[in-house]
C-alpha cells in the first residue's frame, strides 16, 4: 500500500513536470501486444528493503533478439535483485498485450514495463494505468500515439535503416556496383522496428535512385523471411543484387532459400546480403562472409530499466528518451566510416577478437 502511494505521488510528479516541459511528448512511435502470465517469487531485497514488483508485457519470442531481450529483462528482474517479476510472452498479439497490461494493472505491480508489438493504440491502456498511479516504461519499440509513460529506452531504427543505405552506397561504389535493384524482406507490420528501418533505408534509396523491386513482410521470422524470399526467388529471378532483410532470423530463412534456388550471397555473391540486429551467430556470418553487413539492434534496455526504477524510487525524474547504443558490423575493410544524419559512424570489419566480445 505504502508502495502504491509512492508510485501515485511519483506518476502526478512526472505529470507536472512534463506539464512544465510544455507536453514533454516523446519524438518516437511506438507497437504493442500480450501474453501467457509467468510469475516468480519474490525476494527480501532491494533499495528500500521492500520486493518491488514489476509486470513485463513481452512482445513474444519470434526471434534470438528477442530472446536476448527476455534473458536480460529475467536477469536484471530477479529475486535475488529484489524484484517479483510478472513475465508475459504475448506472442505476437496486440489485444492479448493489452490484456496483459490490464491483469498487471489488476495485480497492483509497482511497474509495468511494456515492449510494445505496434505503435498504436495505446492511449486508452495507457490512460489506466496512470489513473491507478502505476509507472509505465516502454523499451525497445516505440508508442506513438500516447506519450504516458515515464521513459522509453530503445534504438533509433529509422537511423538503423539510414546506416544500411550509406553504407551500401559506399560499398557499392567500393566494387564498381553502378545498378541497385533490391528486394527488403520487412519486420512485423506496425512495429515501429519496421516503420523506421523501412523509411530509413527508403530515403538513401529514392535519393540515390535505386530501385526496390519488393518490399514484403517475413514478420521477424526465420520461417517468414524463407517463405517471402522463395516468392522472391520464383518472381524475381536474375533481376536482384541486393537483399535487405530486417533482422537476423529473416536473413537465415532468406538464405536457406537462396540455396534452394541457387542464388549465391555474402561475399562474392550474385547478391549482397545485409541484416540487422547482430546476434552473436549472425556476427559470425559476417565475419565467414555469409552477410556483406549487419546493423546492431541491442536488447539489453533492462538494466537501464532498472536505473529508471530506483531513481523513481528515490523521488527523481528520468530521461523521457534513453537511447541504447548501436554499432554496426560488416565482413569486408573496404568502407571503414560512413556519415548518417551528419555525424561520421564507425563500420566494424568482423575479426575473431570482435567476435568474441560480443556479449549477445
Ligand atoms: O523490436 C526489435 C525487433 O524485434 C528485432 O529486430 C527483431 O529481431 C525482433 O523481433
Amino acid at each position: 500500500m505504502k508502495r502504491k502511494f509512492l508510485a501515485m505521488t511519483l506518476a502526478l510528479a512526472m505529470g507536472l513536470s512534463l506539464a512544465a516541459c510544455g507536453g514533454g511528448t516523446a519524438s518516437t512511435p511506438a507497437p504493442a501486444e500480450t501474453g501467457e502470465v509467468e510469475a516468480t517469487t519474490p525476494a527480501e531485497t532491494g533499495s528500500t528493503g521492500d520486493v518491488i514488483t514489476v509486470g513485463f508485457a513481452q512482445v513474444g519470442h519470434e526471434s534470438d533478439w528477442r530472446t536476448a531481450s527476455t534473458k536480460s529483462a529475467q536477469d536484471v528482474f530477479s529475486a535475488e535483485n529484489g524484484y517479483d517479476l510478472a513475465f508475459v510472452d504475448c506472442d505476437n498479439d496486440s489485444a492479448a498485450q493489452l490484456e496483459a497490461v490490464r491483469n498487471f494493472i489488476q495485480q497492483g505491480v509497482d511497474y509495468i514495463i511494456i515492449d510494445p508489438i505496434v505503435a498504436t493504440g495505446w492511449d486508452a491502456v495507457l490512460t489506466e494505468c496512470e489513473d491507478a498511479g502505476i509507472p509505465v516504461i516502454v523499451i525497445d519499440r516505440t508508442i506513438d500515439d500516447s506519450d504516458k509513460y515515464v521513459s522509453w529506452v530503445g534504438s533509433d531504427f529509422k537511423v538503423e535503416g539510414l546506416a544500411c543505405g550509406e553504407w551500401l552506397k559506399a560499398y557499392a561504389a567500393d566494387k564498381g556496383i553502378t545498378e541497385i535493384n533490391a528486394l527488403v524482406i520487412e519486420g512485423s507490420v506496425g512495429a515501429s522496428a519496421t516503420i523506421g528501418r523501412t523509411e530509413g533505408f527508403k530515403e538513401i534509396a529514392d535519393r540515390e535512385g535505386w530501385t526496390i523491386l519488393d518490399s514484403q513482410s517475413g514478420d521477424f521470422t526465420e520461417a517468414g523471411g524463407q517463405e517471402v524470399m522463395e516468392s522472391y526467388c520464383q518472381s524475381y529471378a536474375g533481376q536482384f543484387n541486393v537483399v535487405i532483410c530486417q533482422n537476423d532470423n529473416e536473413a537465415a530463412g532468406a538464405m536457406t532459400a537462396m540455396d534452394n534456388a541457387g542464388v549465391t550471397y555474402g561475399v562474392g555473391g550474385d547478391v549482397i546480403l545485409v541484416s540487422f540486429d547482430a546476434n552473436k551467430p549472425y556476427v559470425q556470418m559476417v565475419m565467414d562472409g555469409k552477410i556483406n553487413a549487419n546493423f546492431e539492434c541491442n536488447p539489453m534496455a533492462a538494466p537501464t530499466v532498472a536505473e529508471i526504477i530506483q531513481q523513481l524510487e528515490a523521488g527523481e525524474t528520468p530521461e523521457k528518451e534513453i537511447y541504447v547504443s548501436e554499432s554496426w558490423f560488416v565482413a569486408e575493410d573496404n568502407v571503414s566510416t560512413i556519415t548518417v544524419n551528419g555525424e561520421e559512424q564507425e563500420c566494424i570489419y568482423v575479426t575473431q577478437e570482435v567476435l568474441d566480445a560480443r556479449p549477445y
